[in-house]
């Protein structure tokens, strides 16, 4: 595997076949990972690029059903911010030092392009020095490049997985995966700094799956990657299946990093929530962001995609301080500033 491992590194791709063996392998993993902390310590030397996410909606007209808060839990107490609440999230965010703004929620057609781009504007104007990120799912080009113009610069959404037959086992009919990569090409076109990514030990998922993910990344080439374990939601048609590992989590993270160095990833939330060094096992294999949460304790335990997640009874600036102690006890450091993606060897952002 050695042989592999060392010419992802050198190539930054290898093939289908090649993808599939090392995924099911899934061997040498010290020496991976050693590889991807040299490769991330290169680029982004000991710092961890933090963002503060907002969750502002969990209304969503889909229905996937992996997810918590699909349109057909009635069991989800929904709720939406007010602009002068996200703002405050902003607000405290600022103080806590984020100088990115994430702003997620589902699908909630509540939020018109018109609401959206005011609220971005308004964002943009009273932190000019932040970055904002969307998150906010599927919409047409021209809303997305209606909030571009508004001052979005980065789009978050993860294509779940690449594979056509498995996107058909996650999603109901009316999803499809071809519209989410067209999405995907339509932000990268009109230029927002883009993050794909996928969920590990998803109902169905096999090695030529995560092989087809890696194939997608590969032509992609996104600025970010968000991957973490599936984790079963008690109120969803998946509720029984099993959860995907730490174990497997972590090797794609350490493959990822290999297959672009100046990769963002995250050590994500659903990483700490079946592991409680998750995220920082994650850093050692390779991650360089890490995304805790803005959003007001009162609705948090609502944004619940899958069941157990992690920092819902916390303050913004506990779960701040929490991160920077987990941090600052692997040796790296939150990084203040936007983080912006730095340039590869060629001299390219992505
Ligand atoms: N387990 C893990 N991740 C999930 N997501 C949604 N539901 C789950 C779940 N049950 C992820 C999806 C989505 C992101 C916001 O959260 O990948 O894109
Ligand atoms: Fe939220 Fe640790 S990150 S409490």
């Amino acid at each position: 595997m050695r042989r592999l491992i060392d010419r992802l590194e050198r190539d930054h791709k290898l093939t289908k076949e090649e993808w599939i063996a090392v995924i099911t392998e899934r061997a040498d993993r010290d020496y991976l990972f050693e590889r991807a902390r040299t490769l991330a310590k290169q680029y982004y030397g000991n710092a961890v690029y933090i963002r503060g996410l907002i969750e502002f909606t969990n209304y969503c007209g889909n229905n996937c059903y992996y997810c918590g808060i699909r349109r057909d839990n009635s069991r989800a107490r929904r709720y939406r911010l007010s602009e002068e609440e996200i703002l405050d999230c902003c607000k405290e965010g600022y103080a806590l030092g984020f100088r990115t703004f994430v702003l997620q929620g589902g699908e909630d057609g509540y939020y018109t392009d018109e609401k959206l781009e005011k609220l971005i504007r308004k964002i943009k104007t009273l932190y000019p020095d932040c970055a904002l990120t969307l998150s906010i799912g599927e919409r047409s080009r021209e809303s997305y490049e209606r909030y571009f113009q508004a001052g979005a610069d980065r789009y978050l959404l993860r294509h779940e997985t690449a594979d056509h037959g498995h996107y058909r086992k996650l999603h109901p009919e009316e999803l499809t995966l071809k519209k989410r990569m067209d999405c995907l090409w339509n932000l990268k076109e009109i230029g927002y700094q883009v993050g794909c990514g996928f969920m590990v030990g998803s109902p169905g998922q096999t090695a030529e799956c995560l092989a087809e993910d890696m194939l997608f990344i590969t032509e992609l080439q996104p600025h970010m990657a968000g991957i973490g374990p599936f984790i079963p939601h008690h109120e969803t048609p998946f509720a029984g299946e099993s959860q995907g590992t730490a174990e497997q989590t972590l090797y794609m993270i350490g493959l990822l990093r290999l297959l672009k160095p100046n990769l963002l990833l995250p050590a994500t939330t659903a990483l700490g929530t079946i592991h409680a060094r998750g995220r920082e096992e994650g850093i050692l294999a390779g991650a360089n962001v890490v995304m805790p949460n803005l959003s007001p304790v009162g609705v948090r335990k609502k944004y619940e995609l899958y069941d157990n997640k992690i920092c819902t009874g916390d303050e913004a600036a506990e779960c701040r301080h929490c991160l920077q102690g987990r941090i600052e006890s692997i040796g790296y450091k939150l990084a203040v500033g936007r983080g912006d993606p730095v340039e590869d060897a060629g001299g390219n952002y992505v």
